[in-house]
Formats: C-alpha cells, sequence, structure tokens
C-alpha cells in the first residue's frame, strides 16, 4: 500500500483568502484539531509576512509533537532566517521555500533572468538547509513553466538539500492530464528526482483542484496540499476531506493511503468554518448540511430498504453526528458533563460552569436540544476569549410599524453604559446603538449573517459580523436562541477583536507573496 503524506496548508493559504483571518488562539486550536485529524505537515504561516503570523508559527510550533510544522519563506534570506526562528521550538520543523518558474512571473513579478532565478534557487535551498534539516521547495506556477526550465529548477533544488519538492497549479489553470503528466514527466526526466518527494498544491478555480491532486498522485505524487472546506485565495485550494474520502471510498481504483481520520472531519470543517465565518455551501461534497440528505420520494424509499442504495459512504464515517435529542431542562450537571465528553469537549471548571449555565437559559428556552446545539453553545463561550467590552443587556422592539429601536447596555472596561436608538430595522438599531455607546466611525460592517443551528422556529441563530477598519478586519460571532441577542454578542465580540488587532497592528507591515 502506498502511503500519501497530508500538507495542511488551512493557517497559511487559507487564511490568506479575504475575511478567512484568524487570530494567535484561533490558530493554536486549529493546529490542534488538524492533528486530531491527522494531517502529517501542518503549515501555521508565513512567519515574514507579519509578526501576527511569526507568532502563530511559533506557537503552533510549541504545542504539535506529531506532526511537522511548515512555515513558508520566499527565496531570500531574511525569510528564510525569519522562518528558521519561528520553528525554533518546533520537534519536527520544515522550511517551505518558493520562487515563481514560469516565464511570465519571472519577468513581471520577479523581474529576474531565468539564471538568476536558478541561482536563487541554490541559494535559499542551501540555506534553508543549513539552518533546517526539512526543507521543501516549491515552483510558484509550475503549470506555466517551461518544463525544461523547470527540469533543470528542480534538479537544483534537490541537488541543494531540497527533499520534498512541490509543483504548484497556482492559478488554477492545470487539468487532470495535463497535471499529472507534467507530474511523470518531472519524475521521470530529473536526475536526482528519486531523492525527494513530490508534492500537488491545487487552486480551484477551474473547480478542478481535488480531480488535479489525485491525478498527481496516480502519476507518482507522494504529498498532496490541501485546506479544510477548500479555503484558500480566489476559489480556494483542494479540499482535505474530498480529497481524504475519494481516497477512502475509491480504494479500488486509488490503492493510495493517507493517515486521515476520517471521523474528525465534520468536527474540523465546523470548526473553520465557526472560526472563519466562512460558511459551508450546503451542497458542498462530505462537509455540506445536504450532502447526506434525501429529499425525493424515490431516494427516501430507498433508503429505508437499505441505504446503500444512494449513500457511498455513511456520515458517521466523516464523523457526522445524528441530530439525535439529547438532553432536556430537567438534565443535571453529570449528565450535561459526559455529553460534552461525548462531543469531544473536555473543558475546565470555570468555561464549564459557564456552558451549563448557558445550556440551562437554552433548555428553559428551547423543547428540545440537539447535540448541534450543544457544540454551538460551547463553540461560542469557549471562543469568546476575554473581552473588555461585554453585552449587558438588549431590548428591542420591532414590527411592521416602524421605526424599530433598541435599548442596550453594555460594559465597557468595568463601565457600564446604556444607549437608546432608532433604526432602520431592529439590526440597524442595536448596532447604531453599539456606534453610540464605543465610538468606531471608521470601521464598516462588512458582513453580517445568520444561520439557523438546527431546524425548528425555536433553532438556536448563529451570527457572523465582520468589521473593517483600515485594512484591518475582525470576525465575531455567536449563538443564542434570540436572533436579536446573537446579533448583538456577534457585533460585541467583532467589535472587541477590531479594538485588539487596531492596537497592534501599529508598526505591523504584511509582507506580500
Ligand atoms: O499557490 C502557490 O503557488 C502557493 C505557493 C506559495 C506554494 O501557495
Ligand atoms: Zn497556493
Amino acid at each position: 500500500m502506498t502511503d500519501i503524506l497530508i500538507f495542511d496548508t488551512t493557517l497559511r493559504d487559507g487564511e490568506q483568502s479575504p475575511g478567512c483571518s484568524m487570530n494567535l488562539e484561533e490558530k493554536v486550536q486549529v493546529a490542534a484539531q488538524l492533528e486530531d485529524l491527522g494531517v502529517d505537515i501542518i503549515e501555521a504561516g508565513f512567519a515574514i509576512a507579519s509578526e501576527g503570523d511569526f507568532e502563530a508559527v511559533a506557537a503552533v510550533s510549541a504545542q504539535c509533537r506529531k506532526a511537522i510544522v511548515a512555515s513558508l519563506a520566499r527565496a531570500n534570506q531574511a525569510d528564510i532566517e525569519r522562518a528558521a526562528e519561528a520553528l525554533r521550538t518546533a520537534e519536527r520543523p520544515r522550511i517551505h521555500t518558493f520562487i515563481a518558474t514560469s516565464p511570465l512571473h519571472m519577468r513581471v513579478k520577479l523581474g529576474k533572468s531565468p539564471d538568476e532565478v536558478l541561482e536563487s534557487i541554490e541559494r535559499s535551498v542551501s540555506l534553508a538547509r543549513n539552518l533546517c534539516a526539512d526543507v521543501e521547495w516549491s515552483a510558484e506556477d509550475a503549470t506555466r513553466s517551461d518544463p525544461d526550465f523547470l527540469a533543470r529548477a528542480i534538479e537544483i533544488a534537490i541537488g541543494a538539500g531540497a527533499r520534498t519538492i512541490n509543483l504548484p497549479d497556482t492559478v488554477g489553470y492545470a487539468t487532470p492530464q495535463t497535471y499529472g503528466a507534467m507530474f511523470r514527466d518531472m519524475i521521470e526526466r530529473v536526475p536526482n528526482s528519486d531523492l525527494a518527494i513530490f508534492s500537488t498544491h491545487c487552486h480551484n478555480d477551474l473547480g478542478l483542484a481535488v480531480a488535479n491532486s489525485l491525478a498527481a498522485v496516480m502519476a507518482g505524487a507522494r504529498q498532496i496540499e490541501s485546506t479544510v472546506n477548500g479555503i484558500g485565495e480566489r476559489a480556494g485550494n483542494a479540499a482535505v476531506e474530498e480529497i481524504a474520502m475519494a481516497l477512502k471510498v475509491r480504494h479500488d481504483v486509488m490503492p493510495y493511503r493517507t493517515r486521515i481520520e476520517s471521523t474528525e472531519i465534520a468536527k474540523s470543517s465546523r470548526l473553520i468554518s465557526t472560526i472563519t465565518g466562512f460558511q459551508v455551501q450546503p451542497n458542498k461534497a462530505i462537509v455540506g448540511a445536504n450532502a447526506f440528505a434525501h429529499e425525493s420520494g424515490i431516494h427516501q424509499d430507498g433508503m429505508i430498504k437499505d441505504s446503500s442504495t444512494y449513500e457511498i459512504m455513511t456520515p458517521e464515517s466523516v464523523g457526522l453526528i445524528h441530530s439525535s435529542l439529547v438532553l432536556g431542562k430537567h438534565s443535571g450537571r453529570a449528565a450535561f458533563k459526559q455529553k460534552l465528553l461525548d462531543l469531544g469537549y473536555d473543558l475546565g471548571d470555570n468555561a464549564f460552569q459557564d456552558a451549563f449555565a448557558r445550556f440551562k437559559d437554552l433548555a428553559d428556552a428551547k423543547k428540545e436540544i440537539f447535540d448541534e446545539d450543544i457544540v454551538a453553545l460551547v463553540d461560542d463561550e469557549v471562543l469568546r476569549g476575554h473581552d473588555s467590552i461585554q453585552l449587558q443587556e438588549i431590548e428591542v422592539y420591532c414590527g411592521s410599524h416602524g421605526p424599530q429601536r433598541a435599548i442596550l447596555t453594555l460594559e465597557v472596561d468595568g463601565e457600564e453604559r446604556t444607549a437608546a436608538t432608532r433604526g432602520n430595522g431592529p439590526i440597524d438599531a442595536i448596532f447604531s446603538a453599539m456606534r453610540k455607546l464605543v465610538p468606531h466611525e471608521d470601521a464598516r460592517l462588512e458582513r453580517y449573517q445568520v444561520q439557523a443551528v438546527t431546524g425548528g422556529t425555536d433553532a438556536q441563530a448563529e451570527v457572523s459580523v465582520v468589521l473593517s477598519e483600515g485594512g484591518i478586519t475582525a470576525l465575531g460571532r455567536a449563538a443564542h436562541h434570540d436572533t436579536m441577542v446573537s446579533s448583538a454578542r456577534a457585533y460585541v465580540n467583532a467589535l472587541n477583536k477590531l479594538i485588539a488587532k487596531r492596537a497592534r497592528s501599529a508598526g505591523n507591515v504584511r509582507a506580500s507573496l
């Protein structure tokens, strides 16, 4: 059986997509979940890009003991040294250095001749190898590179000590035939190719990222780079859950094995969409809300007789929990604790007491409490952090005869502030009150999104709010059975993050790829 390494770049290429940024605490939490998911390599960031990226690589390095931790670096000394520094405490560090090899990128982006690029490869990979035993080299825009030049570049990178060669389809231009053929060609013609593992890295501009990655594996690649939910630049990267399940379900035609623990897929997907606020489209393969739903009568009839009539994999195999009725208002602490453990949460005492109090409130308001409700409630509690602005009270007046009004009380650094405002609808009124109590005129509301956690009119509303100000974006989220309350809490959460980021951003210039 041939093993395939999974290189996860959710925290680097995934986080690079607009509106997907995560804070340090969130990145560390994602890295822990990625280890549970069983990925082999976690690309934790681009250390030189910003102080935040550096800290994230350092924190993930300090935490992860199973997975290799990688940091991205361009082909220059400062980038490579910064990456090595961020990876200092990693048990298994990897420097991932790259340079563009297509004529267009070399000319327009780098302003370098092909020979100068070859020199940079030799120099950068050698430097990286002096600082770290495990070096990956990527040929950015490999799929639009001249094959003779690409082969020469790969040979130099391997000669200088790279042991993983990544050939990205940076612009999502390849097809399965062309991408597979490129790997076959390079592995065959590069004289020292046997010293390296070849890796895929596909973007999804034509919706072919997963198909291209699998074609490359069939042509000899042994590492796949991907992200949870396929998040990433533009149309995203290859989705890890689709790759893992395709290899598992179609083992008959693709005899390859990954270390992915498929039952961790749903949890990983949910964590990423909760943290980034990027909801998964309902018909998305593997993790979409409808991926295992059977609506038509004929399908339902078949499913009742034998689920394999219309299901090629079970929801349980990807870790989907059944919407079972779990607890009610008479459930006690012990039952709640056991349920949390069953769902994979082991909370400390204080977090447990807070979550239990919220569960009791929810049980008073909502007749039936499902596993999804508990997950939303705990995520809301755990991910909130130590906000300096807290929502105290909210009253909203709405209906067909406007204007709608809100009375809002916040605690701001220990001081209680109340405002009453009118608005064009209740949400507008709430958000205006926020601006009155904590002035932030320059901030823009980029996104306001509501999603029901379960079915039913008493479902909890999961709200995400994105605020932006001078290039800084902050995502807030919350879940509550009252949509107005969760909207206010999500806004407060975003505002707290915006203020914290604003304070940190001075002197912090992001490097670009
Ligand atoms: O898409 C790409 O080419 C990349 C490289 C920097 C690896 O993300
Ligand atoms: Zn990429």
